[in-house]
């Protein structure tokens, strides 16, 4: 099913249920657990599509990079973080307004849109590697009736491999965007900036699939971990965001 056509219907869906909340969710309590799942899965899903529409947004599809022949090993499909990820794991108190915000493999601009929204950043920026992707984000930007405190956002279409860090970047956001020798040069240049100009970062990883990784660089202090949705525990690492700060390199 093509995308657009996958959003009218869902669209549609989250209007029916929207109707007739309070008796759907009576019925299900009576359901076996396979079906109470799948409709817990049903009401995040159109609760996210109805913020969307309320907020003039559209961030939600799963897209293969395939669709834009940017498919390799390393490089993750599009899928949004949940809209709460960044508000579970980030408290508005730890952000000033000199921190500024990246994330790397920002698709559609979802945790981009959040960050500007509810956080007093100085700066948001998104990497992309996808043109089409970056289109949307930069749409929705443009377009949103969400109030952004932060409006110095940037929306960049890059291959994170060509994309250099910036030395004030303080906090950073991967969803599971690449893995593997990407992954390893990334958190390698994210280093490298810490190097460069000592500060405090916050890494911020959902669905840390490539965790060892970073851990193995030993210069990552885990800080915390919020799961997200009741199956996370069982599911390894997704459904889980995990954060970090990077440390001083040893001897500096
Ligand atoms: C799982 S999605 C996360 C999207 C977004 N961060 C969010 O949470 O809403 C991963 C994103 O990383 C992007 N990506 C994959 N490889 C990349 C690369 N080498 N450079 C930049 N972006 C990349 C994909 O195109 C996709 O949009």
């Amino acid at each position: 099913m093509s995308v657009l056509i996958e959003t009218a219907v869902t669209t549609e869906i989250a209007s029916l249920l929207e109707s007739c909340t309070d008796t759907v969710t009576a019925a299900a309590a009576g359901l076996p657990e396979g079906l109470r799942r799948s409709y817990r899965w049903l009401r995040r899903t159109t609760g996210q599509l109805l913020f969307e529409r309320r907020y003039g947004v559209r961030t939600s599809e799963v897209v293969s990079l395939a669709e834009f022949g940017l498919a390799r090993q390393d490089r993750v499909y599009y899928s949004a973080a949940n809209w709460q990820t960044l508000r579970r794991a980030l408290p508005r108190r730890d952000v000033g307004e000199h921190d500024v915000f990246i994330d790397l493999g920002s698709g559609m601009g979802r945790m981009v849109l959040e960050a500007a929204a509810r956080y007093p950043f100085r700066k948001v920026i998104g990497v992309e590697l996808s043109e089409e992707l970056n289109d949307i984000a930069r749409k929705n930007i443009a377009g949103t009736r969400l109030r952004l405190r932060c409006e110095d956002v940037h929306l960049v279409q890059s291959d994170v491999l060509d994309y250099e860090i910036p030395d004030d970047v303080s906090v950073v956001f991967l969803n599971n965007p690449f893995r593997g020798d990407t992954f390893a040069a990334t958190i390698e240049r994210l280093i490298a900036t810490v190097d460069r100009n000592p500060r405090a970062v916050t890494v911020i990883y959902f669905n840390p699939v490539e965790e060892e990784l970073l851990l193995g660089t030993g210069r990552f202090r885990h800080l915390r971990t919020v799961t997200l949705g009741r199956k996370a525990a069982q599911d390894g690492p997704f459904g889980s965001v995990r954060v970090y700060a990077i440390t001083e390199r040893a001897g500096a």
